[in-house]
């Protein structure tokens, strides 16, 4: 899983690190904070980080109509040509990976990568574009210069079995990273071909769930009635050319099943979510997870994505919803609630909501969302920021 993450020059992200350093990301993280404080950006970010591992950076730029000049940090200090991301991670067996990368925003690859398996270096890529790799023996191999061309990380291209073996374990975990932050009703409702994925808005949604097996699609069925009992079958509509489309009858309908042209918004944004319990996705990021979704199912909502983590999952949500904050866990909501705010030169920071000793204290008698509903974010960041701008004593 990864226990950090930290970015500069992206957005507002400038010198970004999740959680604070020295903290650990936990399996469930909820992000909270005013509009604007970044908690979009922070989603866009980890998306950007997977698409490193892809080796396809120029593409992600293409897919978002963006250039370089829409993601370097625009504020006061010098402007610069590259992003660093250092992604901290635990493996299976317990050893700590940390990757280190360099992007250069000119030429859409790393210009520096290091990887550290329990502080050892693995691989080491160089601005002068000299490459070492270490294998499993930590026997070392130099490369003059990287034997082929190559987008976003050097990992991207290179033949991973003959390496160290954490270098294939982080490059999975990164491909495992999958952002919904661009989920919309409108992609969701377009037909689709048979998909491996329901893809960055959804629009392959109905072309994923055709390919589940009948038991995951049962399963899929009972997750959804958990959360809307009036859903009685969830059908695929195959139509021509291998185009699919979703049908959906509830208990209401007498049997005739209406077209995702005519389900609500929050019903489908649900399907989705609940069609990443049969993905590979390791890491799962969701925007404002509220969005056209009926109070009343929050709570099922949470508890499912809650429990994609017992999967070994990670999952990190935005929301600005209380009601959402209050159907997790006491624990949880300590490990997992943390605050997005900007400093007063419009960089981003982050903070464990319950760290804050104020909120920490109300918790003790309300639920997580109370506090947060109890506490203006406004006043608590001009506090926070007012604290952090105190000059600090000598001990
Ligand atoms: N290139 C940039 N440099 C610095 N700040 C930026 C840049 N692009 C956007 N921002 C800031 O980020 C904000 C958008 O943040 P966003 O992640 O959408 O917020 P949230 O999702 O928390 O509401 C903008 O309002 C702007 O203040
Ligand atoms: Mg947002």
């Amino acid at each position: 899983m990864i226990t950090h993450f930290h970015i500069e020059n992206f957005k507002s992200l400038a010198d970004f690190d999740l959680p604070p350093k020295g903290q650990e990301l936990a399996g469930f993280t909820c992000l909270i904070g005013m509009n604007g404080a970044g908690k979009t950006t922070l989603l866009q970010a980890f998306d950007l980080t997977a698409s490193l591992m892809v080796g396809r950076v120029e593409e992600w730029f293409r897919w978002r109509d963006w250039g370089p000049d829409d993601v370097r940090t625009r504020l006061h200090g010098p402007a610069r040509n590259d992003i660093r991301v250092v992604v901290g991670a635990r493996l299976a067996n317990g050893i700590e990976v940390a990757w280190d990368a360099t992007l250069s925003l000119d030429m859409m690859r790393c210009l520096r990568e290091a990887i550290t398996v329990g502080g050892t270096d693995v691989l080491r890529l160089q601005e002068d574009g000299s490459l070492w790799v270490a294998n499993d023996d930590l026997d070392g191999k130099t490369f003059d210069s990287v034997p082929f061309e190559f987008g976003g990380s050097v990992l991207s291209t290179l033949r991973l079995d003959s390496y160290h073996y954490a270098l294939r374990e982080m490059k999975e975990m990164l491909l495992g990273l999958h952002s919904l932050e661009l989920l919309s009703p409108q992609q969701i409702r377009r037909s689709s071909r048979e998909s491996e994925d329901i893809g960055p808005g959804g629009e392959m949604l109905a072309g994923f769930i055709s390919l589940l097996t009948d038991e995951q699609r049962a399963d899929l069925k009972q997750k959804l009635q958990k959360i809307y009992p009036q859903v009685k079958d969830l059908q695929i509509q195959h139509k021509q050319y291998g185009w699919k489309g979703l049908l959906v009858t509830e208990q209401s309908m007498a049997g005739h099943p209406v077209t995702e042209a005519h389900i609500n918004d929050g019903f489908l944004r649900v399907l989705a979510m609940l069609s990443q319990a049969y993905t590979k996705h390791r890491i799962l990021l969701l925007d404002e997870i509220e969005n056209g979704i009926n109070p009343a199912v929050a709570e099922e909502l949470m508890d499912f994505l809650v429990s994609l983590t017992s999967d070994d999952r990670q999952v990190i949500v935005t929301t600005h919803s209380p009601v959402i904050l209050n159907y997790l866990d006491d624990e949880v909501a300590k490990a997992g609630i943390i605050l997005l705010y900007k400093s007063p030169d419009g960089r981003t920071h982050s903070r464990r909501y319950f760290d804050i000793q104020e909120n920490a204290k109300k918790l003790r008698a309300l639920g997580p969302g109370e506090v947060f509903l109890d506490t203006s974010i406004e006043a608590l960041v001009d506090r926070i920021v007012k604290e952090e701008a105190q000059p600090l004593t000598a001990a």
